[in-house]
């Protein structure tokens, strides 16, 4: 059941009041619902219409989910709507055009895809590009057979709107399609999933200005750019970002910090399972900033044989045990390094000291370069983070999660839109330098700042 995170009947009908705002349907209108699941859709349009004692357009629903399919051939059996069991991502040509489509496309990260469906997808549509989602190529597929003055009202993840993966998405819509209508919704509209979710309307009809609706209740007209640019700081209204603090990241934390440089990853990096029983008391836990993304967290099942003990001490040449016997079958490669070879440090020893002791705590950990800042927790404080990984600990342990969500936040993403350097493929480099800047608001990192303003 890839991505089904079914629409609550209310929210659906709160997207059926802007597909139809401004154009009600008449006799002979058809509609299409991608990614059908059980309907909700549906009956929100049949609900819309019959109340307003107007026609109710011919439908085609389309699933993969023969389950949900038939949950919706149930439900919906007078509805008037074809449900189809087909791939709504395959050719679409024997379907003609629809003046309707409404719709919460899956949202699927291109981890969650096969190879097959990667280099597929990649072929056939424009907006495959980078780390794409499968939302995202649900909105191609629809527009291209939305018909000319027709309307696409969406549900999706807000973060379209500026990440470089999505920067397609954003130049086909802003050369070719009027984006009418932005509105932010309730974090909580899903009940149990934080999506920061979007409902957005998009007309087959030349381009023009957007309303927005800010999650605060603000709301403004504005040009989207259409040159692929992010639209974060247009739709936040100018330049000013959401976020202000008195504080920063780095005011708050004792660490935000690269993980660990070994200078040789292929030896000191094994799978969990590979390591002999008795370099046990020698390994932790590690992830790169590759696997957190992969493994939507630090689990990755391969470990650091590390030299160093908890306290961050490296122990002298004979005191190293069955590390040192492991160790000295690949002394060559190690010794092979520019911090033995011209840094003149321990064969066996890493680029730098790791401060274990500091490493060694729950922490938030993101990666190094991405085009779409994610951070997730280490709560066991046992992971040793690799060189491609940030890792953050805040001064207040208390502090944890709120700071996890903060940093997650929309708000958080468009400041490091706007701060955060570019790599060459436009993908951000979340530097400790400019990440430690990130302004923090009082109610985030909480009790330490509180207790300090009521001493005062
Ligand atoms: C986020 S759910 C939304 C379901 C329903 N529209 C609702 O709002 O409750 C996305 C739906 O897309 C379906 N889906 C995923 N990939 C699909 C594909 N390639 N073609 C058609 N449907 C697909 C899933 O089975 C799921 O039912």
């Amino acid at each position: 059941m890839k991505g089904h995170v079914p629409t609550p009947p209310a929210l659906a009908d709160r997207i059926v009041e802007k597909l139809f705002d401004g154009r009600p349907p008449s006799e002979g209108d058809r509609i299409l619902f991608p990614g059908v699941g059980t309907g909700p859709f549906v009956a929100a349009v049949q609900r819309y219409c019959e109340t307003r004692g107007l026609p109710v357009p011919d439908g085609v629903g389309m699933d993969t989910d023969p389950e949900l399919l038939s949950e919706a051939r149930e439900t919906h059996a007078d509805a008037g709507v074809d449900l189809l069991e087909r791939d709504f991502l395959g050719d679409l040509s024997d379907l003609g055009e629809f003046r309707y489509i409404v719709g919460n496309p899956p949202y699927v990260p291109i981890e969650g895809l096969s190879e097959e469906e990667k280099t597929q997808y990649k072929e056939r549509f424009e907006t495959a590009t980078g780390r794409f989602d499968l939302f995202i190529l649900f909105i191609e597929q629809s527009l291209s057979v939305l018909a000319d003055g027709g309307r696409l009202t969406f549900i999706t993840p807000e973060k379209f709107e500026y990440t470089e993966t999505a920067a397609p998405l954003r130049r086909l819509l802003g050369q070719n399609y009027h984006v009418g209508g932005i509105h932010h919704i309730e974090e909580n509209a899903f009940d149990g999933f934080t999506t920061y979710p979007a409902i957005t309307t998009v007309d087959a009809t030349e381009p023009g200005e957007t309303r927005v609706r800010r999650r605060d209740g603000s709301e403004e007209t504005v040009t989207l750019r259409a040159d692929g640019s992010s639209w974060a700081s247009t739709i936040r209204g100018g330049d000013t970002l959401t976020v202000s603090g008195n504080r920063t990241l780095g005011d708050v934390c004792q660490r935000v910090s690269c993980g660990v440089a070994t200078g040789a990853d292929s030896v000191f990096v094994q799978d969990a399972d590979g390591v002999p029983e008795q370099l046990s008391d020698w390994t932790y836990p590690t992830t790169s900033g590759k696997q957190l993304r992969i493994n939507d967290g630090p689990d990755s099942d391969e470990v650091f044989i590390c030299p160093y003990r908890e306290d961050g001490r490296l122990p002298p040449e004979d005191d190293i045990g069955a590390f040192g016997d492991w160790a000295s079958f690949r002394r060559d490669r190690l010794e092979d390094r520019s911090c033995v070879e011209k840094d003149k440090r321990p064969w066996y020893g890493w680029h730098e000291n790791p401060p274990m002791e500091d490493i060694l705590q729950s922490k938030i950990l993101c990666q190094d370069v991405t085009d779409d800042p994610t951070f997730w927790l280490d709560e066991t404080g046992e992971v040793v983070p690799r060189h491609s990984v940030y890792y953050i600990i805040p001064d207040d342990p208390d502090d944890l999660h709120a700071l996890h969500a903060y940093l997650n936040s929309p708000d958080a993403h468009a400041w490091f839109e706007a701060n955060c350097q570019r790599a060459a493929n436009g993908y951000l480099r979340l530097q400790s330098r400019v990440m430690r800047k990130l302004p923090v608001p009082d109610h985030v990192a909480g009790k330490a700042y509180q207790a300090t303003l009521t001493d005062q």
